[in-house]
């Protein structure tokens, strides 16, 4: 069901999760699927809901630094980070909190947790009215394309209650960071790329290849997948194919994800433009054409190649 942000259904998704159902809610990167983090039945359901493995952990959703060092230690360098990029688009793994009263199931039983203060102002009320943490994975089933918009989300899980805050204004997860014995770590490519965390920060990232040890379960080879197989850095399309474009694109692509060449633009674009092409009846495939590597750029790749990963097996 997809409902409008007013303060009467802000109150209808505060009762629901109270009562530990789950919800869904906009975040400035993209929707998720929420639920009390401290409640064993809400997170069982996110779980069943999104057909995700139980063995990969969700993030915490809070609503100041405050509450995320309830729940998670905060070493100097991670607030350093954080006090740059919060509220928005970042994730910081941290070691649990010994009293952080967390559903197990959320944190798949790990000494680490997920964190995110996120600045998206429906969810940040949404926070406020229940004074406690959410817990949030994409709300797109296990696997498949991230969904950001509400009707994306109502077409894969139509009985669940949908806050329509419109499409998300980033349009591609969040950057997940860990710092490990003072070594900032890039887990996952997001909307802040690893050059504006280096140039704001002053720190050198890491970034965990997918190859080495999986520390994100997120990073697992196959994942954001359309139903159609995907070709990347395309050049000519088949004539069946659909083709999604970047920038000034010979052939006229089908969808242009950036006419103009902005990569921010293209990360809005991204998972909504995906969803339109991902049509069976219509087109063989997706090819997509060559996204430069910079900037987010990098993310947007890193989620093509995943996306692509089981159609070039
Ligand atoms: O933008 C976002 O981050 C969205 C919005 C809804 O906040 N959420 C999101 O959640 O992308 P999800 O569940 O689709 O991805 C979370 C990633 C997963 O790859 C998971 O493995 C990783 O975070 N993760 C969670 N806890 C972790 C931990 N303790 N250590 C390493 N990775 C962790
Ligand atoms: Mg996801």
């Amino acid at each position: 069901m997809i409902v409008l942000p007013t303060p009467e259904n802000l109150q209808i998704a505060a009762h629901l999760l109270k009562k530990e159902e789950v919800v869904v809610f906009p975040t400035e990167t993209v929707y998720g699927l929420g639920g009390l983090a401290r409640s064993d039945k809400a997170v069982t359901k996110i779980y069943e809901t999104k057909g995700r493995p139980s063995y990969n952990p969700l993030i915490v959703h809070v609503d100041s630094l405050s509450q995320a060092k309830k729940i998670g230690v905060f070493d100097a360098l991670t607030e350093k980070i954080v006090s740059f990029f919060w509220p928005g688009p970042l994730t910081v793994v941290v070691p649990l909190h010994p009293e952080a009263n967390l559903s197990s199931l959320a944190t798949a039983g790990l000494t680490t947790v997920a964190i995110r203060f996120s600045a998206h102002p429906l969810l940040l009320s949404l926070l406020r009215l229940l004074k406690e943490p959410l817990v949030a994975p994409s709300a797109n089933p296990s696997g498949f394309l991230t969904s950001t918009t509400a009707s994306h989300v109502h077409q894969a899980f139509p009985s669940v209650y949908i806050l329509d805050g419109g499409p998300t204004p980033k349009g591609l997860e969040s950057t997940i960071l860990s710092v490990d014995e003072g070594i900032v770590k890039l887990l996952r490519p997001g909307i802040i790329s690893q050059e504006e965390i280096e140039n704001k920060t002053n720190l050198s990232v890491y970034f965990v290849q997918p190859t080495e040890k999986i520390s994100s379960p997120g990073q697992t080879l196959s994942h954001y997948a359309p139903s159609l197989p995907l070709r990347l850095n395309v050049e000519e399309p088949h004539k069946k194919e659909a083709f999604l474009g970047f920038g000034k694109t010979n052939p006229a692509p089908t969808l242009n994800l950036s006419p103009s060449g902005s990569l921010e633009e293209a990360a809005h674009n991204l998972f909504s433009f995906l969803h339109a092409l991902d049509n069976p009846a219509l087109y063989s495939g997706i090819a997509v054409a060559p996204i430069p590597q910079q900037g987010v750029g990098f993310a947007i790749n890193d989620r093509l190649q995943r996306a692509s990963f089981s159609s070039s097996l």
